[in-house]
């Protein structure tokens, strides 16, 4: 069903079919994965009430959860193509079309606390990751937060031996590759809409999220023990096709970046909330059996994928990495 969407969309696009009449709205389509009970759900939304409420109903945004348009690698291509005209997917997945940069945030450990993030995000190193993304046809608007990544599995795992052999659904990036193979875990590239039928079925046998998408995708159903690990963060680029973006009236990208700003603004003071509510409502459910980390167990998660950092300089350049530490205040996780 995808590809046929995708391919009429690219048909539409090569023969320039249009009906646009001079009073249309502008469709601005938002395609994303997750639940839109999500902080970035939540912050789809909110962009669309602000946007149509700022142009007084000239531009018209359809957002899309859940991968019910696009799945994770689809959707960026799809966007590249202008079948749809913003996204906002995880850093994770900015390297297979070529922009790896961006997975200098899988870096276990590497973002501290949100207060970190923010000088990141904000600062030259978040800026200059947004600017890489011009050439590709794209133009990044902003950084949306979600939260930290907790390890789950039928299993428990408390130290870095209980990974071993494990099979782990990973997103598309070498870093979190690199990370799995450090505990000596086996990782899986899969899209984020099949993970949990994956984790149901045993192809693969754990996974690392945010409490809040474990929780909207009932990953918690399917897994018997979650490890508050903390060891790693999911947020994403706000992004959107450059010729759709500088093709617009000047006032009305005036009037939806103010809408982005807010949205950003919105989407990013309820993620942390979000992620607590996702956490005591799993816990409550019962379904996943919460394990906490003693601190020579954290200890020993943190040496075993210590070397990850070493492997992605060689990827994304060491000097982002100590930009990126720099900015973060050098606090460490
Ligand atoms: C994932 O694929 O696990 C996440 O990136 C999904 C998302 O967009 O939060």
């Amino acid at each position: 069903m995808r590809k046929i969407l995708l391919a009429t969309a690219i048909c539409a696009l090569a023969f320039g079919v249009t009906s646009a009449k001079a009073e249309d709205p502008i469709v601005l389509k938002f395609s994303h994965v997750v639940a839109p009970n999500t902080p970035k759900g939540k912050g789809a939304d909110k962009f669309k009430e602000l946007a149509e409420k700022y142009t007084k109903g000239k531009v018209k945004v359809e957002v899309y959860p859940n991968s019910s348009l696009y799945k994770d690698k689809e959707e960026l291509e799809a966007l590249q193509l202008g079948a749809v005209q913003m996204l906002a997917p995880s850093m994770a997945k900015f390297g297979p079309m070529g922009v790896k940069e961006f997975e200098v945030y899988d870096i276990p450990y590497i973002v501290p606390n949100r207060a970190a993030l923010k000088a990141v995000n904000e600062g030259p190193v978040g800026q200059k990751l947004l600017k890489l993304l011009e050439p590709r046809g794209i133009i990044g608007l902003a950084f949306w937060d979600n939260g930290f990544k907790q390890m789950s599995a039928n299993k428990p795992l408390r130290k870095p031996e209980d990974y071993k052999g494990l099979k782990f659904r990973i997103q598309s990036s070498k870093v979190i590759d690199a990370q799995f193979r450090a505990l000596g875990a086996i990782p899986q590239v899969m899209a984020f809409s099949e993970v949990y039928q994956a984790l149901q079925t045993g192809v693969v046998d754990g996974q690392e999220n945010t409490p809040s998408n474990m929780y909207t995708q009932k990953f918690d159903e399917v897994q018997k023990y979650t490890t508050l690990t903390s060891h790693g963060y999911i947020g994403y680029a706000l992004i959107v096709n450059k010729k759709f973006w500088e093709g617009l009236p000047a006032g009305i990208r005036t009037q939806l970046t103010k809408a982005v700003k807010e949205a950003t603004e919105y989407s990013n003071e309820i993620s942390r909330k979000e992620n607590e509510e996702a956490l005591e409502a799993m816990q409550k459910n019962g379904k996943t059996q919460f394990i906490k980390l003693t601190s020579a167990e954290d200890a020993a998660m943190r040496k075993a994928m210590a070397p990850v950092a070493d492997e992605v300089a060689k990827r994304v350049g060491k000097s982002l990495i100590d930009d990126f530490r720099k900015a973060a205040g050098g606090a460490t996780h």
